[in-house]
């Protein structure tokens, strides 16, 4: 009697242990168990050609050994210096990262337009990972994609919606507003056409936009909306409605449209097919009634075949009198480049606001020894927080900020950029593509 009474204490207290200690699945354990298993194991398994030829076996436990830090078999992507998943965390881990690259669907435009050498999306075909799939490996990695531990929240992986490549529908137009329209042009085979429209918007007096919409036929790269500097002189003003190509078929630079570059101020873009950009609730841009809007559409072609390009804009607006703050674009420019011969060279400069501020959008532009932009916030509670990042001169992403970030009274951002100039010459501040820039787009409200 006495005996059965201990192993029922011993038993007891074994399952007392068992439920305190049963671990909860590590981030990692999860994605081996929920993703990788169902969705990539059956090609990346231990022996097959698939596993030797793209050198990942994710059937084992090993697969985190095989992927983090670990330099991909692709080599286009190696040479830009991806690993296959990233431990940096955050945006720069996520950039850095090959994985992401591979799955995330919703970027799949730029994708295959961008980078024509690394290789089909994954899983291959029209197969995307789930929303919740997709945000639950981008969360990981952006934590620093540790092996164990819980970094990301499961129930993330509840929503099983799937990205579904948007067919081309032409906007209507806004019940309020303007409507802007490139009608279809052409893009040869295997070609880069990058082109501005100066658009007149036929307004009297200033108008003030709150929502922006864009649609566009597949294969663009991007699209910006830009109006002038008002210190530009009318020579420098282009005609209406005629295409001005950056790029002749030669492949040599449109001095006079780099020329009219110079005097941008951006407004909006986007680089995915369609954008539905809305300012919160009685925030506008202003739109100045003595410039129209240069259009600049951007579209690559893979493919053998012409294909055709087709963008239209709606910009919705409101009156003056609901509007209770303007959205002012940043264009904050550092001038003061001088990158000596043979070096890096990393320049910074701050900016800094003298009234709060709330930034809704950002992107970088530099030239093409610029080798990393980063911008941190300066000062306040979230000082040194990275907030833009990106290695790429030509294609720097448009990041939105919702909630936008608030900048305080003596705050700001702070510039970072990397120049790798290997000319036997001084490089300085300049409009073509030999010189240099250092300049943050964007847009906030007060
Ligand atoms: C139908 C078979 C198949 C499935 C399913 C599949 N892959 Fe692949 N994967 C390949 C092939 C083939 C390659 C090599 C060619 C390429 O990159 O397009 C590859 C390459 C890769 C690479 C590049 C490796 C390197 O170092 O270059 C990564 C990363 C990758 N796959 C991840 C995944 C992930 C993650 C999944 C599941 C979400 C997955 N794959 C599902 C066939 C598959």
């Amino acid at each position: 009697m006495k005996r059965i009474l201990y192993f029922i204490i011993i038993f007891s207290i074994f399952i007392g242990c068992e439920e305190v200690e049963k671990p909860d699945r590590s981030t990692w354990n999860i994605i081996q168990e929920e993703v990788l298993l169902s969705s990539c194991v059956n090609c990346h398994a231990s022996q097959t050609a698939i596993t030797k030829q793209s050198g990942l076996d994710l059937s084992k436990n090993e697969a985190y050994s095989e992927m983090v830090g670990v330099s991909p078999k692709n080599i286009a992507a190696k040479e830009d210096g991806l690993v296959i998943v990233s431990n940096e965390g955050g945006m720069k881990g996520l950039a850095k990262s090959f994985l992401w690259e591979k799955i995330n669907a919703y970027d799949r435009e730029h994708y295959l337009s961008d980078h024509p050498q690394y290789g089909q999306m994954m899983p291959p075909g029209e197969n995307f990972l789930s929303d919740g799939q997709l945000k639950f490996i981008r969360s990981w990695i952006e934590a620093g994609a540790p092996e164990s531990g819980i970094v990301v929240d499961e129930k993330l992986l509840l929503d099983s919606n799937r990205y579904s490549p948007p067919e081309f529908t032409p906007l209507n137009p806004p019940e309020k507003g303007i409507q802007l329209h490139i009608k279809p042009f052409e893009v040869k085979p295997n070609y880069e056409r990058e082109f501005f429209q100066y658009t007149d918007l036929n307004i009297d007096g200033d108008i003030y936009a709150n929502r922006i919409e864009i649609e566009m036929r597949s294969g663009s790269h991007h699209f910006i909306l830009y109006s002038f500097d008002k210190n530009i002189n009318n020579s420098n003003i282009p005609e209406y409605d005629i295409k001005r190509d950056l790029r002749f078929e030669d492949g040599t630079m449109n001095v006079q449209t780099l020329r009219t570059m110079q005097y941008h101020e951006f407004f909006s873009g986007t680089q995915w097919p369609r954008m539905d950009y809305n300012l919160p609730p009685g925030v506008a841009f202003k739109l100045n009634s003595k410039f129209g809007i240069d259009q600049n559409a951007h579209y690559v072609n893979r493919s053998d075949s012409i294909i055709i390009g087709e963008v239209f804009t709606n910009i919705h607006t409101i009156d003056r009198s609901e509007v209770e703050k303007v959205a002012n674009i940043i264009n904050w420019s550092n001038q003061e480049i001088l990158l000596p011969p043979r070096k890096v060279t990393t320049l910074n400069k701050s900016f800094i606001t003298d009234a709060p501020i709330y930034i809704g959008q950002l992107f970088s532009h530099a030239h093409e020894k610029m080798t990393e932009f980063v911008v941190k916030i300066k000062g306040g509670e979230r000082n040194g927080e990275l907030v833009y990042w990106t290695d790429d001169w030509e294609h720097p992403p448009i990041i939105n900020y919702d909630p936008p970030i608030q900048l305080n009274n003596g705050e700001g951002l702070e510039l970072i950029a990397t120049y790798d100039n290997q000319e036997d010459r001084f490089i300085t501040f300049g409009f073509l593509s030999t010189d240099e820039m250092m300049i943050l787009f964007g847009w906030y409200y007060k």
